[in-house]
C-alpha cells in the first residue's frame, strides 16, 4: 500500500497572535523561507509569492493611505508585503530588497517629503548599479497646480533606473484626483506581478523566491477612525476673529466639538474639512450654461446625483488647470484655446488660470458646453483643505480649535474667496456642523522628553500647532523651555491669541516670546530677522539639545528660515557651509528640526 505524502504544515502567525501587521508579515515571510529550504516536501500547488517591499515618501498621509491599502492587497493576493516608510529607510536596504513599490509624494520645489531627504540624497550619493537584482514600480503623487508636478516620483523613479533597476509597471504620475490614475496603474502592476509569479507557478515550492533579507524601518498600522471617506460632523461651537476689524486681513479661531465622536488626535496632527463651494457661484454658473440644476449626472465613487450637487460638493470650480482648459478646447474646438497649450505658450497659460476660476473660462469661451456630463467630466474633484490644529486634546478635551487666514482678492472685476477659508467665515455660523476628520502629523510631534526645550517658528496661522504644543505641555507640567518666534503684519491689529501668549510670558511658561511685526514701521522685519538678533542665545539652546519647528507659509517663510538657521549654525558654531548643513542635517536625523509648511 503506498501512503499519500503529507504536506508539512508551515507554522505562520496567525492574525491574532500580537504582532503589528509588518511584523507578522516579516514572520511569515522568514517562516516561508525557512521552510521553503529546509523542508522539501511542500505542496507543489501552493501558491507562489513574492516578498514585496511597499515603500511610503509621505508628509500628509495620502501616499502612507495608498501603501497601506496595497500592501493589504498583495497579502490577500498571497504575497508577503512589508510597508514600510521611506523616513529613516537607507539605500543600502533597498539594494537588498527584491521587489519594492514605491509611492512618493512631491514637495517643496519638487523635493521629496522633508522627513525622506535623508534617505533621497544618500541615494544620489550612490553611482553603481547595485540595484540589479530589484525590481520596482513607481506611483507618483502631486498636484499640478505646483509647477514641479510629481518631480519627486519621477526623480526617484529615474535614479533607480539608472541604478541598474529594472521596472515592473511603467511609473504613473497621479493629480489631486487620483481615483483614476491610482486604478489603472495598480491592475498593471497587478497584472505585471502575476507575469512574475506565473512561470514560478511550475517550479518546485522548494526555490526560494523571498529572497532579501528584512528590513526594519517605521511604519505605523493604526488606522483612524474617521477619515476622509468617513469624516465626522461637527458642531461649529465657537468663532472668533484674531485680527481686529480695520486689519488688512482676516484670521478666525474655529472651535469644533468632537465630544460626541471617538475622534482622537495628538498635538501636531492636522483637522481636514471637506468644503462646499460658494452656492452663488454654483447658481451663477448653472445659469451662464442654462443647464438645470436637477439635471442627472454621474460621477466616479458617488454615484448617480444632481449637477447641483456635483457642482456644489463634489467638484473645483474655482481655479483652472491645464487639463481643464485642453478638455473645454476639445469639446469646444476652441483654436485660440488650443494655441494658449502649446508649450512655447506656458508662460501665458499661467498667466491666464492663475487667478481665473471655471466663470471666468465659461464667459470669456462662451458657447461650449452643451451637455452637463461634458462638464462633470472635465472638473477635478473638490479636495480636503487641511488645518494645523491649535488645541490640545489634554487642555482643551472634546474640541477642536483650528486658526484660519481667510483667502480673499479680487481679480478681473471680480470678488472671489478661497472655498474653505471662507465656507468657516461667510457661510458657518456657530451650531452648524461641518465634516471633518484627523490627518495625523507624527512627524510634528513635542519631544518625547517633557525637559527638553523647544524652538517654535511660526508667523501668521503658522501659530496654530505653538498654541497646541503650549498649552499641551502646560496641562502636561512639563518642564522643558518654550521659546515662540511669532510675526504677522501689525502688532495693533494682527497679534493673534495675544492675551493668551503674554499672561504665558507672565506665568513663565513661554520662557522667551520674540515677535516680528512686518509693517509697523518702514523696512520689514520677519521672524528669521528676530532669530538673527537672538542668534547666541539661539545657539545656546541648540547645545543644550533644543528641538526646532517651524510652521507656516512654505513658499518663502519657510525657505528664509532654514537659511537663517544654517546662517546662525555657520555664525555660532563657527562652521563652513558644508559643515553647518551637516549639522542642520545631524538636527533632523535627531528628529530635531521639524517643520509644517504650506
Ligand atoms: C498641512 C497643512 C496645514 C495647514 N494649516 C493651515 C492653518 O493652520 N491655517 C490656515 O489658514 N491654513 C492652513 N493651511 C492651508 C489651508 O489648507 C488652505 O489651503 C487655505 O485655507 C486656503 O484654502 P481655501 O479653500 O480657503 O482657498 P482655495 O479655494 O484653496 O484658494 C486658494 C487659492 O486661491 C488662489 N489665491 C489666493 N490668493 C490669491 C491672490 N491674491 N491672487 C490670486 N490668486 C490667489 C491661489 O491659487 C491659492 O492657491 C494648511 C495647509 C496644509 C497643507
Ligand atoms: N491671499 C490672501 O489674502 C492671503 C491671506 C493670508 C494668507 N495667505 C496665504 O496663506 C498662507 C498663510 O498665511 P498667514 O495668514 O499664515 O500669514 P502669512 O501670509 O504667512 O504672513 C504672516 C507674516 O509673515 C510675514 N512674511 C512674509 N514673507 C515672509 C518671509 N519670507 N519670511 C518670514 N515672514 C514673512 C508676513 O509679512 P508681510 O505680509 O508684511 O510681508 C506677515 O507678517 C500663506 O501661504 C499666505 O500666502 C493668503
Ligand atoms: C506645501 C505643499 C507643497 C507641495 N508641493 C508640490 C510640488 O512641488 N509638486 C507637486 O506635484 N505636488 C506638490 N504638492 C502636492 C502633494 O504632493 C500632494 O498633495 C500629495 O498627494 C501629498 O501626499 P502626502 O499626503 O502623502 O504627503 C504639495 C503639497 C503641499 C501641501
Amino acid at each position: 500500500m503506498t501512503s499519500t505524502p503529507q504536506p508539512t504544515l508551515v507554522p505562520f502567525i496567525p492574525d491574532n497572535a500580537p504582532f503589528s501587521d509588518d511584523q507578522r508579515a516579516w514572520l511569515n515571510g522568514f517562516l516561508a523561507g525557512v521552510y521553503s529550504s529546509a523542508v522539501p516536501a511542500i505542496a507543489p500547488e501552493a501558491p507562489p509569492t513574492l516578498k514585496i517591499a511597499v515603500l511610503y515618501a509621505s508628509q500628509s498621509g495620502t501616499a502612507e493611505g495608498i501603501a497601506r491599502k496595497l500592501a493589504k492587497e498583495l497579502k490577500a493576493k498571497g504575497h508577503v508585503a512589508s510597508l514600510l516608510s521611506l523616513e529613516g529607510y537607507t539605500p543600502a536596504a533597498l539594494a537588498a530588497e527584491r521587489y519594492a513599490i514605491l509611492i512618493a509624494s512631491t514637495y517643496g520645489e519638487g523635493d521629496a517629503p522633508d522627513a525622506v531627504q535623508p534617505f533621497y540624497e544618500q541615494l544620489c550619493l550612490e553611482h553603481f548599479p547595485r540595484y540589479e537584482n530589484l525590481s520596482y514600480a513607481v506611483l507618483a503623487l502631486g498636484d499640478s497646480n505646483y509647477e514641479h508636478f510629481c518631480k519627486f516620483g519621477v526623480d526617484l523613479d529615474n535614479k533607480l533606473t539608472a541604478l541598474g533597476a529594472t521596472r515592473i509597471a511603467d511609473r504613473v504620475d497621479c493629480d489631486i484626483d487620483l481615483d483614476l490614475p491610482l486604478a489603472t496603474w495598480k491592475s498593471t502592476l497587478f497584472g505585471k506581478l502575476n507575469e512574475i509569479v506565473a512561470p514560478r507557478a511550475s517550479r518546485p515550492a522548494s526555490t526560494p523566491i523571498a529572497t532579501s533579507l528584512p528590513i526594519a524601518a517605521r511604519a505605523n498600522t493604526s488606522a483612524p477612525l474617521h477619515n476622509r471617506e468617513n469624516p465626522f460632523l461637527a458642531p461649529l461651537v465657537d468663532k472668533r476673529p484674531l485680527t481686529l476689524d480695520v486689519s488688512s486681513k482676516l484670521t478666525l479661531h474655529m472651535a469644533f466639538s468632537i465630544q460626541d465622536s471617538a475622534i482622537h488626535y495628538e498635538a501636531g496632527d492636522a483637522c481636514g474639512v471637506i468644503p462646499q463651494n460658494d452656492p452663488r457661484l454654483v447658481e451663477e454658473i448653472l445659469h451662464k450654461l442654462n443647464f438645470s440644476g436637477s439635471a442627472p449626472v454621474q460621477l466616479l465613487k458617488v454615484g448617480a446625483t444632481t449637477l447641483h450637487d456635483a457642482l456644489l460638493n463634489h467638484l473645483q470650480i474655482t481655479r483652472l488647470t491645464r487639463k481643464m482648459i485642453e478638455a473645454y478646447a476639445t469639446i469646444g474646438q476652441c483654436h485660440t484655446l488650443f494655441g494658449l497649450l502649446i508649450p512655447e505658450q506656458q508662460s501665458h497659460l499661467d498667466a491666464y488660470t492663475s487667478d481665473r476660476g471655471l466663470i471666468d473660462l465659461l464667459l470669456d469661451y462662451p458657447g461650449v458646453l452643451h451637455d452637463p456630463a461634458d462638464l462633470v467630466a472635465m472638473l477635478p474633484k473638490l479636495t480636503p483643505r487641511l488645518y494645523s490644529i491649535s488645541s490640545s486634546p489634554v487642555a482643551h478635551a472634546g474640541e477642536i480649535h483650528t486658526t484660519v487666514a481667510v483667502v480673499r482678492y479680487r481679480s478681473h472685476n471680480r470678488e472671489r474667496g478661497g472655498v474653505c477659508s471662507t465656507l468657516f467665515a461667510d457661510r458657518t455660523p456657530t451650531g452648524q456642523s461641518l465634516p471633518i476628520y484627523i490627518q495625523p502629523n507624527k512627524k510634528f510631534r513635542l519631544p518625547k522628553q517633557s525637559d527638553a526645550p523647544i524652538i517654535m517658528i511660526g508667523p501668521g496661522t503658522g501659530i496654530a500647532p505653538f498654541r497646541s504644543f503650549l498649552h499641551e505641555r502646560r496641562a502636561l507640567a512639563a518642564t522643558g523651555r518654550n521659546w515662540l518666534f511669532f510675526g504677522e503684519r501689525s502688532a495693533t491689529t494682527d497679534f493673534l491669541y495675544r492675551d493668551e501668549l503674554e499672561s504665558m510670558v507672565t506665568d513663565q511658561h513661554l520662557t522667551r516670546l520674540d515677535l516680528a511685526f512686518s509693517r509697523d514701521q518702514e523696512h520689514k522685519v520677519y521672524v528669521q530677522d528676530k532669530m538673527l538678533e537672538k542668534a547666541s542665545h539661539f545657539w545656546k539652546w541648540l547645545q543644550e539639545g533644543a528641538s526646532i519647528y517651524v510652521c507656516g507659509d512654505a513658499a518663502r517663510m519657510a525657505k528664509d528660515v532654514d537659511a537663517t538657521l544654517h546662517r546662525i549654525v555657520e555664525q555660532q558654531g563657527h562652521l563652513d557651509p558644508a559643515a553647518a548643513s551637516e549639522y542642520v542635517n545631524s538636527l533632523k536625523e535627531q528628529h530635531r528640526y521639524h517643520r509644517d509648511v504650506y
